[in-house]
């Protein structure tokens, strides 16, 4: 290396990366509201789990909250991509409260699938359910309250999915939340259909286009990267899946970087070939930010290795629609 030279550096961007059709559709949602109904709207939970968007979001002119009785009468409210209770459209219309659902439609399908498995609590009809997701994610919270407590039995790993005693093994369903490893979910249903031969679920599971797609393209270049850096934020269930799938496929190390100005230079120290991904809540925005500065530290080398093309776009829900 001589002096004034920068180093070189190989930069392999994951293709497809960053926002989904889900997560579009959600902030189309709120910004749409915004231009119709005027400032402010308010968001019932980060609308997408991305700190970027929600700042963005909030200069516009949404206000976020946790929960509905933050929200004043009269005022518009957004549900998030992540989906709702039931008891929360409810409460909204009890409120009187002009409610728009942001609810991903691949989430509201899970909804849906949930509820004919459940066949009104039918006792000829019905299956209890095991639903394979992360306690405390809030789609998990959403799709579980879609139907009467005691309806759903949540399995979060393969342990348990060895050792849960449903009633009557007979008549049990399964669902998964949208946004788990895709490898991880299909030990855990090999392993629910192996004990209940019986059990009815998805063909494979309910896990979203978008998620199978930005791990396969992490797994394909997971093995050529000294680190790969997952831009999205900690409570992201689906940019925490890409960083251990990363890991699984052969990275090194991977860090998830909620955006630039996290970032410790020193991890890149020794690194020759990186790998960037972003996770279905990261704008690409960020995603160019950080070749931009790596740009001026570094004599870079891109590539792009895309494994598919997208072409899934959603509807806005009614009356935006
Ligand atoms: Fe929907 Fe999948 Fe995105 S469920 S919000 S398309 S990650």
């Amino acid at each position: 290396k001589t002096a004034g030279t920068l180093p070189r550096l190989k930069v392999l961007l994951a293709g497809p990366r960053g926002f989904c059709a889900g997560v579009d559709r959600a902030i189309r949602v709120v910004e749409e509201a915004i231009r119709r109904y005027g400032a402010p709207v308010y968001v019932r939970h980060e609308i997408v789990h991305n700190r970027t968007v929600v700042e963005m979001l909030e200069k516009k002119g949404a206000i976020f909250v946790e929960e509905l009785d933050e929200v004043p009468e009269d005022a518009h409210v957004v549900f998030s991509a992540h989906g709702v209770p039931k008891s929360v459209p409810v409460e909204a219309q009890r409120r009187n409260l002009l409610y728009l659902d942001a609810t991903c439609p691949l989430v509201s399908k899970v909804h849906r699938e949930a509820e004919r498995h459940y066949a009104n609590g039918d006792p000829e009809e019905s299956r209890h359910i095991l639903m394979i997701g992360h306690a405390g994610h809030p789609e998990v919270v959403g799709t579980m309250g879609q139907l009467p407590p005691g309806a759903v039995t949540l399995i979060n790993d393969a342990e348990e999915a060895r050792t849960v005693q449903p009633e009557n093994q007979d008549r049990l369903a399964f669902i998964t939340q949208t946004t788990l490893s895709v490898d991880d979910t299909a030990e855990i249903v090999k392993i629910l259909r192996e004990r209940f031969p019986n059990i009815e679920g998805p063909r494979r599971e309910d896990i979203c286009y978008a998620t199978t797609n930005r791990q396969e393209a992490v797994k394909q270049i997971a093995s050529s990267c000294d680190l790969m850096i997952v831009i999205g934020s900690p409570n992201s269930s689906n940019s925490q899946r890409l960083r251990e799938v990363a890991e699984r496929s052969g990275a090194p190390r991977a860090i998830l970087l909620p955006r630039l100005d996290d970032l410790d230079w020193s991890v890149l120290e020794g690194v020759e070939a990186l790998g960037i991904t972003a996770g279905a809540s990261a704008p690409e925005s960020l995603v160019q930010e950080m070749v931009q500065a790596l740009s001026h530290r570094y004599e870079l080398q891109i590539e792009e290795r895309s494994v598919k093309e997208e072409h899934v776009t959603f509807r806005l829900p009614f009356p935006l629609g």
